[in-house]
């Protein structure tokens, strides 16, 4: 029996190491990783898989050097600007997750209007983690709980699940990081319990349809057993 892909979430790194390695800009290497994310998305939804995640900027990624983050941003306003008609013609409904309030009226503007263009459609799911941070998440999560008076007893995983950013998306089934670092970098904390991961050292601008493909297949390899023994779970699947 196939396995179920539902929901691909990525860490798109090493675009800096990339530029580096081609003696460019970090902000080029940026760009091509912008690139390699519009790829991506016309990849998923060619494979059907319906929910996908991409992390394109963290709660700590303030830290970086000024021109960097502005340099982000203005490419992300950038990318949107460009590449929305196309976007929404081929059916991909975009939303963002992570902290906006952060972010200045006119992103949020852009933001709100990308959201709302592309609500009907049905294509391909794709959320853009910006401004967040899992943690953070939680921290926003637990405030909303407060100020509902939401009583302790009936707070369940189900509450919680419900109330984060990714409310409208199943967990992600596989995690794939680039860049070859093996850590999660405060990304979707609580929605990875039982995903598995994937790294690669691919840089993220080098990310195309053989190392995706190469992903999913060992994905599919996988025995997902969420507690159980190997022949419990082999059981079922017969
Ligand atoms: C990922 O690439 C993009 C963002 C974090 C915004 P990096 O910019 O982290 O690239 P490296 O890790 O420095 O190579
Ligand atoms: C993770 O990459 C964040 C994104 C890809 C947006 P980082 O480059 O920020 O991660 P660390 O700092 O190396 O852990
Ligand atoms: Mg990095």
């Amino acid at each position: 029996m196939q396995k179920r892909l539902n929901h691909v979430a990525i860490i798109m790194d090493g675009n800096g190491r990339w530029a580096q390695q081609q003696g460019l800009s970090r902000l080029k290497g940026h760009e091509m990783g912008a690139r390699a994310a519009k790829r991506v998305v016309q990849l998923a939804k060619d494979r059907s898989i319906p929910f996908l995640t991409l992390y394109a900027f963290s709660s700590e990624n303030w830290a970086r050097p000024q021109d960097e983050v502005e340099g982000l941003f203005n490419l992300l306003e950038r990318f949107i600007a460009e590449e929305i008609d196309e976007l929404n013609e081929s059916g991909v409904r975009i939303r963002v997750i992570g902290d906006m309030s952060r972010f200045s009226d006119h992103l949020r503007g852009t933001i709100q209007r990308t959201m709302d263009l592309t609500r009907d459609n049905e294509a391909l799911n794709l959320a853009i983690a910006l401004n967040y941070g899992g943690r953070d998440e939680i921290v926003r999560c637990t405030r909303r709980l407060l100020e509902q008076g939401v009583k302790p007893d009936s707070v369940t995983e189900e509450t919680i699940s419900g109330m984060l950013d990714t409310s409208f998306m199943p967990d992600p089934d596989l995690l794939i990081r680039t860049g070859g670092e093996w850590r999660i970098s405060n990304f979707l904390l609580w929605q990875l319990a039982y995903t598995e991961i994937y790294f690669t050292h691919t840089l993220w601008p080098d990310f195309g349809a053989e190392e995706l493909d190469r992903a999913i297949q060992w994905y599919m390899g996988r025995q997902r057993r969420f507690g159980r023994t190997p022949e419990q779970v082999r059981g079922e699947d017969r």
